[in-house]
């Protein structure tokens, strides 16, 4: 029985993907690494350490850094993207996903957040939408980050409900697969997320009706 939707933030419910991009083309940049929007979908859902990894390995230089360089690299990207987000307010927040949160407040059902971002709960409360939020799983305190589930297991024990009667939303392919992993149903948006169980192009397409329609048929 459904009981809780578990969202991704960065691509669902604010376009802070594309902030993540900007901070993390700058840092590549100063180490004469080129990315482009078609990389960036890798660093999707990826940590940030993972992400630092991965762009240091697309540029070839994945053994040029120690890990006091590569922290301080990390530090100063979060930096700029901190600077970045100071100016998000309610008016960022996604199109379909204020109302899509108070219908399942409406409907009875929780609401978890499973972000990998450590910048979440301030980018929630910039947003004005973290009172909608019983759970919020905190990427500190996880072990392996996605694809791997623990992060959406961790909202879902919050909420005291059982995977199984939880929906998760991600724009990440790492984020579908630790969805499917952690045993829920999987909704994606975008439409590159071939594993998705249910597919929507925008979060404009995401409404309560159509999540409860599919829940139905899965
Ligand atoms: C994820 C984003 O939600 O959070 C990634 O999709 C990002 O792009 C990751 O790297 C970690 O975010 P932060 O804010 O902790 O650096
Ligand atoms: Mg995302």
């Amino acid at each position: 029985m459904l009981k809780a939707f578990i969202f991704d933030l960065d691509g669902v419910i604010t376009d802070t993907a594309d902030l993540h991009f900007k901070a993390w083309k700058k840092c590549a940049e100063k180490l004469g690494i080129d990315i482009d929007l078609s990389f960036n979908e890798q660093l999707k859902g990826v940590d940030r350490m993972g992400s630092l990894e991965r762009i240091l390995e697309y540029g070839g230089k994945a053994n040029h850094f120690s890990i006091e360089e590569k922290v301080r690299l990390a530090e100063e990207k979060n930096d700029d993207y901190k600077e970045l987000i100071s100016k998000i307010t309610s008016v960022d927040i996604l199109p379909g996903i204020y109302p899509l949160l108070v219908r399942i407040i409406g409907g009875g059902f929780k609401i978890g957040l499973a972000s990998a971002s450590k910048n979440a709960p301030s980018i929630l409360k910039s947003l004005g939408i973290d009172e909608f939020f019983n759970a919020t799983a905190d990427p500190n305190t996880i072990d392996k980050g996605k694809p791997a589930p623990d992060i959406f297991l961790q909202a879902a024990s919050i909420l005291h409900v059982q995977p199984s009667d939880c929906i998760g939303i991600e724009d990440a392919n790492v984020g579908i697969e630790a969805i499917k992993k952690a045993g829920m149903f999987a909704v994606g948006i975008g439409d590159h997320l071939k594993e998705a169980d249910y597919l929507v192009k925008s979060t404009k397409e995401l409404t309560l009706d159509k999540l409860l329609k599919a829940w139905n048929k899965r």
